[in-house]
C-alpha cells in the first residue's frame, strides 16, 4: 500500500490512545475510517471530531467487544455484505496485565489471549479476501517491545505480543505478491490509558512506570506506523531508543536475558510476590512480609 492515500481503513482499539491517534492521523489522507472498540460514546466524540476536521471523509462507527465472537462475527459479515472497499486492516486493541502470573485473575488472562491474539487471527483471517479484492491494501498489527523478550511480570502479554509478531512476519511472507502488506509496529512505553486500565484490582500489579526516556509520544508511535504501512515495511519500532533496545535484545544471548529477567524478578519478588491467593485467608501482599 504505498501512500494511503484514499485508504478505507478499519481500526481496532479506536476509543483511546494509539488506535485513536492512527485515526486522527489517517483521517486527512482516508476516504473512509470504520472505527470500532466497546465504547462507543469515545467512538462517536472523535468521528465527529474527524468528520468536522475533515470535509468529505466517510467515518462509522461500530461498537464491538472483542471478547464476543458475535460482535466480531457481525462486524466481518457487515463488511462482506456492504462490499466495503476496505484496504487498511489495522489490529490495534490489546491490553496488559503487568505482575506476577502466579498471582493474576484467570478472567484477565483470557481476556488478553482473546482480544491480543484470538481476535486479531479471526479479524485478519476473514478480512484478507476483502483485502485482496481491493488490493493495493495492507495490515497493521500492533505488538510491542515486549514481543522481542520474555518479560518477568508480564510473562503472558509479552508472549501474546511474540505471537503477534510471529504471525505478522509468517503472514508477511505468504501474503508476499497478492498485493497486501503486513507490517507490525513494536512500541516500547507509551503514554495511553494503558497501564492505567491494565492495573490490578487487587493490588498485585507490579509497578508499572517506566524511565521517561524510554517513553515515546503517542503522536510519534502512530506517525512511524503509517509511515511503515505506506513504505512496506515488516516491522517498525518507533523511536531511537526503543530501536536501540530492540537490537540490543536481538543481538543478546539467551542466557544472558534469562539472567537479566531473573534479576529483575528477584528484585521484585521480595517486595511484590503476594503469599497465597486473593480472597484466601492467608493472602498476604505486603512488602513487608518475612522471606522464606
Ligand atoms: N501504551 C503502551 O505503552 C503500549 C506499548 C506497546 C504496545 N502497546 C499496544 O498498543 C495497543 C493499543 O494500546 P494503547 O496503549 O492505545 O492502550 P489503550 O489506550 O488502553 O487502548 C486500548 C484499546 O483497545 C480497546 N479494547 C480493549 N479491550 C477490548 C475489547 N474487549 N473489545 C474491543 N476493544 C477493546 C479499547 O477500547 P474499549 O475499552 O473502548 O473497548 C481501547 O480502544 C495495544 O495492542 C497495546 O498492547 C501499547
Amino acid at each position: 500500500m504505498k501512500d494511503l492515500l484514499e485508504c478505507t481503513a478499519l481500526i481496532t482499539g479506536a476509543s483511546s490512545g494509539i488506535g485513536a491517534e492512527i485515526a486522527r492521523q489517517l483521517a486527512p489522507l482516508a476516504s473512509g475510517l470504520i472505527l470500532t472498540a466497546r465504547r462507543a460514546d469515545r467512538l462517536e466524540a472523535l468521528a465527529d471530531e474527524l468528520r468536522e476536521a475533515n470535509a468529505g471523509l466517510r467515518v462509522e462507527v461500530r461498537s464491538c467487544d472483542l471478547l464476543k465472537q458475535e460482535d466480531v462475527t457481525a462486524l466481518c459479515d457487515w463488511i462482506e455484505a456492504d462490499q466495503v472497499p476496505l484496504d487498511l486492516l489495522v489490529n490495534n486493541a490489546g491490553l496488559g496485565d503487568p505482575g506476577v502470573f502466579e498471582s493474576s485473575e484467570w478472567q484477565k488472562v483470557d481476556e488478553m489471549i482473546r482480544v491480543n491474539v484470538v481476535a486479531l487471527t479471526y479479524l485478519t483471517h476473514r478480512m484478507i479476501p476483502t483485502l485482496r479484492r481491493h488490493r493495493p491494501g495492507a495490515i497493521l498489527n500492533v505488538s510491542s517491545l515486549a514481543s522481542t523478550l520474555p518479560v518477568a511480570g508480564l510473562g503472558v502479554y509479552s508472549a501474546t505480543k511474540a505471537y503477534v509478531s510471529s504471525f505478522s512476519e509468517a503472514l508477511r511472507s505468504e501474503l508476499r505478491g497478492t498485493g497486501v502488506s503486513v507490517t507490525q509496529v513494536c512500541p516500547g512505553p507509551v503514554e495511553t490509558e494503558f497501564a492505567k486500565r491494565a492495573k490490578r484490582a487487587d493490588g498485585t500489579s507490579l509497578p508499572t512506570s517506566t524511565p521517561t526516556f524510554l517513553e515515546v509520544p503517542v503522536a510519534d508511535v502512530a506517525a512511524a506506523a503509517l509511515r511503515a504501512v505506506a513504505t512496506d515495511r515488516a516491522r517498525v519500532f518507533p523511536g531511537s531508543i526503543v530501536t536501540a533496545a530492540a537490537l540490543f535484545f536481538a543481538l543478546c544471548p539467551m542466557f544472558i536475558l534469562r539472567w537479566g529477567m531473573e534479576k529483575r524478578m528477584g528484585a521484585i519478588r521480595d517486595r511484590h510476590v503476594p503469599r497465597g491467593r486473593p480472597g484466601d485467608e492467608s493472602y498476604v501482599f505486603d512488602a513487608e512480609f518475612d522471606q522464606p
